[in-house]
């Protein structure tokens, strides 16, 4: 499958001091210091884009190297949140979305028990076994998995969307995707360190995984005017939860 649009990858920042020096570089490029941000979770799960056709799912694909990847519409067709129709009729004619797909790890850990009551081997962790499950070739089998699906942008688009990524997740929710509730526009630096603290303390306690928060320029006009580097867009990037080390 070939991406009409490549998903890109994301820059990492591990330090409050690399973000202000993000920041900093953001506010040079867009030519402008009054920039609001978006801050979302930054899943750890597969990522995936999907395709609609006059409101109709036609194809999804996996991530791959960015411009290639691999057909999983059957596959992608099974995940319940998964739209297979749009609400409403207020979107482009043909457009893709991007977003994650992830494990539950509630829902991992009951598979975990009932394979060790089976007397079979545990999976390692809810990100390789998700990422397993969708490149099943029996769709009746990814059926049986409990897989969710967060959204988290548009892809390649005719005609209008909104012009912020606030909105933009607004209106996806209103044609029944699903987006993360806990997404938030920060105004300025201090709200976006705010938003990570909050999440580096408690990101274990949410029923999926997450390895950091992304930020994003909130403006969509302004992102093309800050452009990217290579495969890594300037206007966002991904500020990394300390690791952890387990046993
Ligand atoms: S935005 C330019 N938002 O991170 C924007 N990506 O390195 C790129 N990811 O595999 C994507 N959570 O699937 C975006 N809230 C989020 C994300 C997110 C996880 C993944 C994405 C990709 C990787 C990018």
């Amino acid at each position: 499958f070939t991406h009409t649009v490549p998903l890109l990858s994301l820059s990492n920042v591990f330090t409050s001091n690399e973000l202000v020096n993000w920041h900093g570089r953001v506010e040079k490029l867009a030519g402008t210091n009054t920039i609001n941000y978006y801050c979302e979770l930054k899943y750890d799960g597969v990522a995936v884009a999907l395709t609609y056709q006059d409101g109709v799912l036609v194809s999804g694909a996996t991530r791959g190297d960015g411009v290639q990847g691999e057909d999983i519409t059957s596959n992608l067709r099974t995940i319940k949140s998964v739209p297979l129709k749009l609400v409403g009729d207020s979107f482009p004619s043909r457009f893709d979305v991007r977003g994650e797909v992830i494990f539950p790890k509630d829902k991992f850990q009951a598979l975990n028990e009932q394979r060790i009551a089976n007397g079979e081997q545990p999976y390692a962790n809810p990100r390789n076994t998700a990422a397993g499950s969708l490149r099943q070739l029996d769709p009746g089998v990814v059926a049986t998995r409990p897989l969710d699906i967060f959204i988290y942008g548009v892809g390649a688009y005719q005609g209008e969307i909104p012009d912020t990524q606030e909105k933009v997740l607004e209106w996806l929710s209103t044609l029944g995707f699903k987006i993360n509730p806990n997404n938030k526009l920060a105004n300025d630096m201090d709200q976006v360190e705010k938003y990570f603290d909050k999440w580096a303390g408690r990101h274990q306690q949410l029923n999926y995984a997450c390895d950091g928060v992304v930020v994003k320029v909130n403006n969509i006009e302004l992102r093309d005017i800050i452009g990217s580097l290579g495969r890594e867009p300037c206007w966002a990037t991904a500020y990394k939860f300390p690791s952890q080390t387990a046993v």
